[in-house]
């Protein structure tokens, strides 16, 4: 790859390294900008590194500009970064000490370049840009992270352990980068995982969900999964999932591996859908597979009522892994709720009543739903597996007809209870909750139409039988 031509893509780099000449400083572009122009991925950071002060090179770089250009300066961490349009440009002075961009520990001491790529988290992180003009575009790549690039490999520049210890969430960052580049991970660098897994413990939650949903966000991410789970990182912060794993038999009764069930559903959902919340829910599906498991001699393995207790265990969860404890940790729970209702669909002759009533429970998330309920059917039986999505295209076709008569998609009562109480008089009582409850249940059954007519019809013979008086 020609880097200067590279370069002269973008103004910035020609403009960073002029103003960086007139300063007598050093400059690269460094870091995960480098990796991702080799590897022709899309990226808006761009990292400065210069011996000497990031902080005054990026005020001179600011004011280089006819036009005002934001500029935020961190004292205390001797970084500074602009903006420019949507460019995230960050200014550093090389470092002696472990790099990390989330950081909040101020910088002591200064260093030189090479000793501030020997403390970058990876080879293929660590390669840096020259944009002085005396050798514009020259790559500097003391670790050979050009080299793991086209091995697709993740390795630390210098000795795991001590690149971990830096920074124990680096041990996510490897599994992430492989997931999200299809990378190996170097077979020394893995053992330094599987070596300091327990140390995430002393990682903040938000910063290892950080990773985590990178993680999920790829094409396939069961990869990144059982590395989890193989480095015991997985261990550390998700014990549910961990436990999904394994067989138990009794006799010739066996029931099949949820964990890798599990990730197969994953896998499976992603080729549907990139939202993170609907993979969330592929993820916890089963989570209660092992604390609703029984056996009986007759029947073999069961999980009764895993879907209610699944759902119960969402908010735990999301709570610890600081997820977000709003509508979408609600969205999540409704699709584990839900899940097995449109399989028992299939196998039963569908009604319209259980029809309604799954369009009722599920509202606007059917979609959803049904995305999921698809993916979860795992078996190796291909025949199998052609017949329940067949079924499954009965059951949707009967959706669409049911909603187009009845609509109770987003269903809203056709007599409100204001109107029930102004009708008889009523004072807000458990007795207007019940009238309500009787029409929409007779809806649901398919006994009266969803219009506002049969609905008072209903109501008035309701009252009649309660002994209440139109006024
Ligand atoms: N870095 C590091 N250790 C960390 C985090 C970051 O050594 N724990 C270094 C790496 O050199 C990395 C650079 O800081 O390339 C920038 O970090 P960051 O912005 O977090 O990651 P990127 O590599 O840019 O990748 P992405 O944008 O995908 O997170």
């Amino acid at each position: 790859m020609n880097f200067k031509e590279e370069l002269d893509k973008l103004d910035i780099f020609e403009r960073v390294g002029k103003v960086a000449d007139e300063l007598g400083l050093e400059t690269y572009v460094v870091g995960g900008y480098v990796r991702d122009l080799i590897l022709k991925r899309p990226s808006k950071d761009i990292d400065f590194v210069c011996v000497g002060s990031g902080i005054v090179l990026a005020k001179k770089v600011a004011e280089s500009f006819d036009h005002h250009v934001p500029l935020n300066v961190f004292k205390n961490f001797g970084t500074a970064n602009i903006r420019l349009d949507d460019w995230e440009i960050e200014f550093v002075g090389a470092r002696k000490e472990s790099y990390r961009h989330d950081s909040r520990k101020p910088i002591v001491e200064d260093g030189t370049l090479q000793e501030d790529q020997e403390r970058r988290d990876f080879t293929i992180n660590a390669m840096a840009i020259s944009v002085n003009s005396s050798n514009y575009g020259e790559l500097i790549d003391p670790f050979d992270g050009l080299k793991d690039i086209k091995r697709k490999l993740i390795k630390t520049p210098t000795d795991p352990v001590l690149t971990f210890s830096d920074d124990p969430l680096r041990m996510m960052r490897a599994i992430r980068f492989a997931s999200q580049l299809n990378f190996d991970i170097d077979p020394d660098t893995f053992d330094a995982i599987i070596h300091d897994a327990h140390r995430l413990q002393i990682v903040s939650g938000e910063r290892i969900i950080d990773e985590l949903n990178k993680i999920i966000a790829v094409e396939k991410p069961s990869y990144g999964f059982k590395l989890l789970f193989v480095s015991k990182l997985l261990h550390q912060f998700f014990p549910e999932m961990v436990e999904l794993q394994g067989v138990d038999s009794v006799g010739d009764k066996s029931h099949k591996d949820n964990f890798y069930h599990t990730l197969q559903v994953l896998d499976n959902i992603c080729q549907h859908t990139d939202d993170l919340w609907l993979r969330w829910s592929a993820i916890m599906h089963d989570i209660a597979k092992p604390a609703t498991k029984r056996f009986h001699p007759k029947v073999g393995w069961t999980f009764h009522g895993h879907e209610d207790k699944g759902a119960r265990m969402v908010p735990g969860i999301f709570r610890r892994l600081k997820l977000p404890m709003d509508e979408r940790m609600k969205y999540v729970q409704k699709l584990v709720r839900l899940h097995l209702r449109p399989i028992a669909l299939v196998s039963d002759k569908v009604t319209d009543s259980a029809v309604r009533r799954l369009l009722f429970d599920a509202g606007d998330d059917i979609d959803d739903l049904m995305t999921l309920c698809r993916a979860d059917i795992t078996s190796k039986n291909n025949n199998k597996v052609q017949r329940y999505l067949a079924n499954f295209d009965k059951v949707e076709q009967k959706i669409v007809e049911v909603e187009e008569k009845d609509q109770v998609r987003n269903f809203q009562p056709p007599v409100s209870g204001e109107e029930i109480m102004s009708i008889f008089e009523l004072q807000p009582s458990k007795i207007v909750g019940e009238l309500k409850e009787e029409i929409k249940e007779a809806i649901l059954e398919g006994q009266i139409k969803n219009n506002k007519d049969e609905a008072l019809d209903l109501l008035y013979k309701l009252a009649a039988r309660k002994g209440l008086q139109k006024k």
